[in-house]
């Protein structure tokens, strides 16, 4: 369990399958980033988990180079954080296939994501959704990650994770670290604009604010985003009556660090008609700074491309270090050197 830095060890990851969005941000990406002196940061493009749903090659080629020059620009410096695409690291796959044999059909079957994607993708449910969260296994166990920052959405897999390695670990020794999921306070479930009781995704564009929405296109979706369900024009924290305005008022706290009371008073005696475009200029104040560096970032190929083989050669070298351990424990015979 090799892990010679003094510091904790992060890892993460994020799907190219769309473009990053506000719940990502929040929930996920501004905590690694304020968390970056603190720790010894491992984060990803996870390509090889998109495929388990149909892309468009060229596509999931731009989106991935785009994701890290988002990264990058939501504050991930390459010199402090070691940012890679997973599919540039064989041993995330020739892990996964090892772990698929520590993993049991019961315990992959419960996993809810992978009941909601089968329920979406009814035409093509095939085995890498369904093992979807060995391969995130892989991911983290070969790192020795202490802990994985992620939103909420995301924990029965890291739990599952620290099944396998815990499983493992009882029948071979001490070879995995066993991880801890790493959920922020604020912002760990941002829920849709449009749909405030679903949390807020890609697939629903309308209710979603993606990291590059330009300030006007923020203030529209914040103008049509859903306050209420009952009839009362106030500010008020109520999950269960009013998930509209609590979203919002979620997002409004997490990005100006006050609390639903002081917002409650801040809004004393205004309606949704003077909050929505105060969330919005929250937001827009965050995002701006953010997209016009990506833009700037993602004109510059031969830089991304750089960071990502530095990433790729800096993550192999420690991701092997635990493969090998694996091979070994396992009975496979190793190559004559
Ligand atoms: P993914 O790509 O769906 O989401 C990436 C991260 O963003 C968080 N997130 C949210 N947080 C708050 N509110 C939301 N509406 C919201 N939507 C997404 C997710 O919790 C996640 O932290 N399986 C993972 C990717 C992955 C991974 C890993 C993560 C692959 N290997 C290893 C950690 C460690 C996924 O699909 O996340």
């Amino acid at each position: 369990m090799e892990n010679n830095n003094q510091k904790k060890r992060m890892l993460s990851g994020i799907q190219p399958s769309g473009d990053l969005h506000l719940g990502n941000y929040l929930g996920a990406i501004s905590n690694w980033a304020a968390r970056a002196d603190e720790f010894d940061n491992y984060y990803f493009m996870a390509d090889l988990h998109t495929i388990t749903v149909r892309q468009e090659p060229a596509d999931l080629r731009r989106r991935s180079l785009n994701q890290l020059a988002q990264y990058i620009a939501c504050g991930l410096d390459p010199e402090k954080n070691v940012l890679f695409m997973q599919s540039h690291v064989p041993a995330h796959s020739q892990l996964a296939w090892v772990l698929n044999c520590y993993t049991m059909f019961g315990e992959l079957s419960r996993m809810t994501q992978f009941k909601d994607k089968s329920a979406k993708h009814k035409d093509n449910i095939n085995a890498g959704l369904f093992t979807y969260p060995v391969l995130m296994a892989a991911d983290i166990l070969l790192y020795q990650a202490d802990y994985v920052p992620v939103g909420e959405d995301q924990k029965q897999h890291v739990e599952i994770c620290r099944d396998i390695a815990t499983r493992f670990n009882g029948i071979y020794g001490d070879v995995f670290k066993i991880p801890e999921p790493y959920i922020p306070k604020a912002g760990a479930r941002i829920y849709g604009l449009t749909t405030p009781t679903d949390k807020m995704s890609k697939s629903i564009p309308d209710g979603c604010i993606f990291l590059m929405d330009t300030p006007d296109v923020i203030n529209r979706k914040f103008k049509r985003a859903i306050t209420d369900s009952d009839t009362v024009n106030c500010i008020r924290y109520d999950k269960e009556n009013k998930p509209g305005v609590a979203n919002l008022m979620n997002i409004y706290s997490t990005l100006t660090g006050q609390s639903f009371e002081q917002i409650e008073a801040e809004f004393e005696g205004k309606g949704y008609g003077a909050f929505k475009p105060a969330v919005a200029e929250v937001v827009i104040d965050t995002l701006t700074p953010i997209r016009e560096e990506a833009e700037r970032l993602m004109k510059d190929k031969a830089y991304l491309n750089s960071v990502c083989k530095d990433g790729a050669e800096r993550a192999s070298y420690v991701a092997n270090k635990t493969l090998n351990k694996v091979y070994k424990k396992v009975g496979f015979l190793m190559p004559e050197r």
